[in-house]
């Protein structure tokens, strides 16, 4: 019911500098060097760090992408920066709809259906991101939550287009507390999405879904073999290569 391979993204987050960030990279682009080619690894930086990362790894099994979009393709949207514009820097993906994005700058469930079709037409694999807060978890309204972000973003895409996501479940009670989800919860979640991913067919029910929140080098092995996660969406730990670097070993 799911894909062989893992995949890990690193989620910077607004973090880095020219400087560090080449340190970074480097020792990223090295120690992933021998890890087994069927893993997939990524990096979202701040769009001004895309140029530095398609330089530093064109050459690496390392990918790279953008952390949010415009909805718009271009015109007078100061501020805003658009799917091809990420596209043409030769990144693979970009995070939509966020809980940071979500909750910081009021983004609803139609906008970041709209940037994951952006993402999709400049040829970008969108990595959409659901999770219910604590609050919602404890009045039981953690399924209605995912459901509802899910929809309007299947609601608005063909069976193909959905067949090219990447599906991120982030609680958002996990995210930057130290303490991921437990196994069970996560599996639990991740059925749930896998079975409601189905209604729109096979090649949807497949797409991976990674799970993200306080994932670090040492819940990464059990995290990962948990039955239905494809893979990880890391941020804290992406920003030290050792930690990323054993994540991804967790799962190869
Ligand atoms: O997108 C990744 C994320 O929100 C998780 O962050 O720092 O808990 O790994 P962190």
């Amino acid at each position: 019911s799911k894909v062989g391979a893992k995949l890990v993204i690193g989620n910077w987050k607004m973090h880095g500098g020219l400087r560090g960030n080449e340190v970074l990279l480097q020792k990223l682009a090295n120690g992933t060097r021998a890890m087994p080619p069927g893993l997939r690894i990524g990096l979202c930086v701040p769009y001004p760090y895309l140029a530095q990362a398609q330089a530093m790894l064109g050459a690496s099994r390392i990918e790279w992408g953008a952390q949010d979009l415009s909805a718009h393709d271009e015109g007078a949207y100061t501020g805003e920066v658009s799917a091809p514009m990420v596209a043409d820097f030769g990144a693979r993906y970009a995070i939509v709809g966020h809980s940071e994005r979500r909750e910081y700058h009021r983004e609803g469930a139609i906008l970041v259906a709209e940037k994951a079709e952006r993402a999709l037409a400049a040829g970008l694999t969108p990595i959409v991101c659901v999770g219910e807060t604590q609050e919602e978890r404890e009045f039981a309204f953690t399924e209605r939550v995912l459901c509802a972000q899910l929809d309007a973003v299947l609601d608005r895409l063909t069976v193909e287009q959905a067949a090219g996501l990447v599906l991120a479940y982030e609680p958002v009670w996990a995210i930057g507390s130290g303490s991921s989800a437990n196994c069970e919860e996560v599996q639990d979640v991740h059925a749930f999405l896998r079975h409601h991913l189905a209604r729109k067919g096979d090649a949807v029910a497949r797409i991976p879904i990674l799970y993200g929140g306080s994932v670090k080098p040492e819940n990464a092995l059990s995290l990962f073999s948990v039955p239905e996660v494809d893979g990880g969406l890391v941020g804290g730990a992406s920003l030290d290569a050792t930690q990323f670097l054993e994540i991804c070993d967790a799962a190869a």
